[in-house]
């Protein structure tokens, strides 16, 4: 089947076409077509964040450019499509709302089948474009600007949420720190590339929830980590930058790799998929697989284009859901606040 995928929670507005073989199967073939993604980081930078206000209204200017190029890409016009996938939530309310508005409208004038999915089910489903996806059980880590959490995926559609952030998502630690060295939003990628020159165990920085970690073995805590770095600059200044960003990353992909890793021995999970925009760090990448190579646990990353936001992974979800019959509701609307 052939679906079209609209996303646009936050600050990307993104469409694409993916081709899924058996989308009712627990590991279809799938292959996105097209995957057309247009960043707002230009809107928002100087504000140092999202402004929704400014989301909304680029959203709404940019939607249909970005959808006729995503049919365009792929080849097909709306009658060679199956259905429609749009992201319902959980997102900003003014930004999800144009892309349900576009994805109800199309529906209903091509008369074709709609369905509203959870972004971050669009997230973790992202891995099912990917060469080598794990059939499920799967234990998902969803690291994004907005959310930090490890699911337990038991079947397509079917999630167990293991652990959460308790406070700042690891993507918005990322973003926070590069704000407050001076660089621009949004920040993980500079980090990254930043820290590739420098050493990663010149500081040790806190890893969050040492303490409680016996009772809340999966959470997450990045705020302290965010203090202890604008408290370092503060009294030692930023001279070291490469090796700062280098320390800084280092304390968050060790706290996340080895919660993700201890949650999967857990739940006797022998599969990790990382997803969401901060699955793109490359450090992250490489500390994953070391870690889960000496676990025998087997690792599986979506490529950084499907690890940060983009219509393909929501076209995935839409089609896992659609094939197994689910529709959207006439009166469906955004739901900003959707857990999964
Ligand atoms: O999934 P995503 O595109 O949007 C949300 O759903 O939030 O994730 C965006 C987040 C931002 O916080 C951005 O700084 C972070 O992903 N990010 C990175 C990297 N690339 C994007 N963080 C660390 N290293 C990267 N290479
Ligand atoms: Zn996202």
């Amino acid at each position: 089947m052939r679906v079209l995928g609209v996303e646009t929670s936050c600050d990307e507005t993104a469409a694409a076409v993916v081709e899924v073989g058996d989308a009712a199967s627990e590991r279809p073939r799938a292959r996105a077509l097209s995957n057309v993604v247009h960043t707002q980081a230009e809107v928002h930078e100087k504000f140092g964040g999202v402004v929704p206000e400014l989301a909304s209204r680029d959203h709404l200017q940019r939607v249909l450019p970005v959808l006729d190029e995503a049919l365009r890409e792929a080849g097909c016009a709306l009658r060679d499509l199956d259905g429609i996938s749009v992201t319902r939530g959980p997102g900003l309310v003014g930004a999800l709302l144009v892309g349900v508005q576009v994805g109800k409208s199309l529906a209903a004038g091509a008369r074709l089948p709609l369905v509203g999915v959870n972004h971050i089910e669009g997230h973790l489903l992202a891995v099912l474009l990917s060469d080598h996806a794990p059939a499920p059980p799967w234990l998902g880590l969803v690291v994004s600007g907005g959310h930090t959490s490890l699911y337990e995926v038991r079947a397509l559609g079917q999630y167990r949420a293991l652990g959460h952030t308790l406070d700042d998502a690891a993507g918005e630690a990322f973003d926070k720190v590069a704000k407050l060295l001076g660089l621009p939003y949004p920040g993980g990628a500079h980090i990254d590339r930043l820290a590739q020159g420098g050493d990663r165990t010149k500081y040790t920085f806190p890893r969050g929830l040492s303490r409680r970690s016996k009772t809340v073995q999966f959470d997450f805590s990045f705020s302290g980590l965010k203090t202890a770095v604008q408290t370092h600059v503060r009294e030692h200044g930023q001279a070291d930058l490469a090796d700062l960003c280098a320390s800084f990353q280092e304390a968050v992909c060790d706290a996340l790799t080895l919660r993700a890793v201890r949650a999967a021995r857990g739940a006797g999970l022998h599969a990790l998929v990382i997803c969401g925009g901060v699955a793109a760090n490359s450090r992250l990448r490489a500390l994953a697989l070391e870690r889960c190579a000496a676990e025998e646990i087997s690792l599986h990353l979506p490529s950084p284009k499907l690890c940060t936001d983009n219509g393909a992974m929501i076209a995935m979800a839409g089609a896992v859901h659609l094939a197994r019959g689910e529709r959207a509701a006439a009166q469906m609307s955004a739901d900003p606040g959707w857990r999964l």
